[in-house]
């Protein structure tokens, strides 16, 4: 084991368990790339600022473009030892090219560094989810346009309520993927700002250009407090709200499928290539896809609330905690960018029962308010016309008929109001196309 470091005031090496305890390398050696990035952009920074010499800078970024595409091959490795991602790459950089690797860390902290890691690591992530996201909504929009004219029963409480058509229904989901997108990309514009040169929370006595690496990475500009640009998580915290919201999306299109593929309603059919057998029951056809969408939904919320948690009692500025706000916000990535690139081509995949659909629809008493608005628009109230209506539901019942099965004297025993063109009410067509709104 080597003296660390940080090792100048420490007499004593440090305990293995410790060691492996505190290190972070196993997960937050994702950053390398975004950490190499800022690392240039920062030895650039010292270099124009006159800082450090520029040839000093110049072998400095040479040298890391160089670890990077030796990280990329998979010829450099990191170590437990040398605790995190940014340590290691120092490591590293000084093993490839001497000592004037001493001088990248000038100005620098370890704290205003992985900051700066975690918010080009974020944004990248976010713009590729983002991405995806508007692919599943393409896909949702095509099936809209090819079921305009696919009837089902709307539901509330689960009950059939109102007729519709599944690209009404499908289109609700459009919206709803149209504001996670929108959410997305305000998280993207509040987060976009560089932390780097804020040091381990005051700032730096040297002069640095912090606009200098705003610009070269990007940034909309800098966080101005030093104290808030290394200990605010806010940006995750939203990140991790924004994916729960969209889990919960997708959760909810899931539980739907789930139904729908059910013996009972049938209105889908899953394609072999996307549905599961039971080793036991050899009829079954599972809709795992769905089930494991709707069940990995917990892990976002866990997420979010283990990092609210983690972040509520912590003094500024940097503390070791936060070390911990990596691994949800890693998972959470993962498992939307899975749900999403499973879900596209199983969506596309399903079959679609439109007559069975279309007689779930029509073999039922939903065309009910229609027959009401039939009432009202001869002028009887709202109220008389409820009463009305939910006494002929109960003679059909009764009877064991649905409403279009009555004939006209039936209906005129309810209320003189009703003429031969209430049939054309109970057609499910006329009923979803009458709607205004
Ligand atoms: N690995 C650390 C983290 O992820 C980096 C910052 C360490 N800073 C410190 N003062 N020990 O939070």
């Amino acid at each position: 084991m080597e003296k660390k470091v940080w090792g100048g005031r420490f007499k004593k090496l440090l305990d293995p368990r410790v060691e492996s305890f505190n290190a972070s390398i196993s997960f937050d050696q994702r950053l390398y790339k975004e950490d190499i990035q800022g690392s240039i952009a920062h030895a650039r920074m010292l270099g124009k600022t006159g800082i450090i010499k520029v040839e000093e800078s110049t072998q400095i970024i040479e040298g890391l473009q160089a670890l990077l595409a030796s990280i990329k091959a998979g010829t450099s490795s990191f170590s437990t030892e040398n605790e995190d991602i940014h340590m290691n790459i120092e490591t590293l950089l000084t093993e490839r090219i001497g000592p004037v690797a001493k001088k990248l860390h000038t100005a620098r902290s370890r704290n205003d560094q992985v900051a700066l890691d975690m918010r080009l690591y974020l944004r990248n992530q976010i713009q590729e989810l983002i991405s995806l996201i508007d692919d599943f909504k393409n896909t949702l929009s095509k099936l809209c346009s090819e079921h305009s004219h696919t009837y089902m029963p709307g539901y509330t409480h689960l009950q059939r309520a109102q007729p519709i058509t599944l690209s009404i229904h499908l289109g609700a989901y459009v919206e709803m993927l149209g504001r996670d997108i929108s959410r997305f990309n305000d998280c993207l514009k509040r987060m976009n700002k560089n932390p780097l040169g804020a040091g381990a929370l005051a700032g730096t006595t040297l002069n640095t250009n912090r606009a200098m690496v705003a610009e070269e990475l990007e940034f909309d500009g800098v966080i101005e407090n030093t104290m808030d640009a290394v200990s605010d998580r806010d940006y995750l915290i939203e990140f991790l709200a924004d994916g729960s919201i969209l889990a919960m999306h997708l959760s909810r299109l899931s539980e739907e499928l789930i139904i729908w593929a059910t013996d009972e309603f049938s209105f889908i059919e899953l394609d072999d290539a996307f549905a599961t057998g039971s080793s036991l029951m050899p009829q079954k056809r599972n809709p795992d896809v769905p089930e494991l969408v709707r069940g990995k939904t917990g892990r976002l919320y866990g997420h979010l609330v283990a990092m609210l948690t983690m972040m509520k009692g912590l003094p500024l500025a940097y503390n070791k905690d936060m070390q911990e706000d990596k691994e949800g916000v890693f998972d959470a990535i993962d498992t939307l960018r899975t749900c999403l690139t499973v879900m596209i081509p199983f969506m596309e995949s399903l079959k679609f029962n439109k007559e069975r659909m279309y007689a779930a629809a029509s073999k039922s008493y939903i065309c009910a308010t229609d027959l009401l608005d039939y009432l009202v628009e001869r002028n009887i109230s709202f109220r008389d016309a409820h009463e009305i209506v939910g006494q002929l539901v109960h003679h059909c019942i009764k009877e064991g008929k649905y409403l279009d099965e009555l004939d006209l004297e039936t209906y005129k025993k309810f209320s003189p109001a009703f003429n031969q063109d209430v049939y054309e009410y109970l057609k499910i067509e006329n009923a979803v196309k009458k709607r205004k709104s």
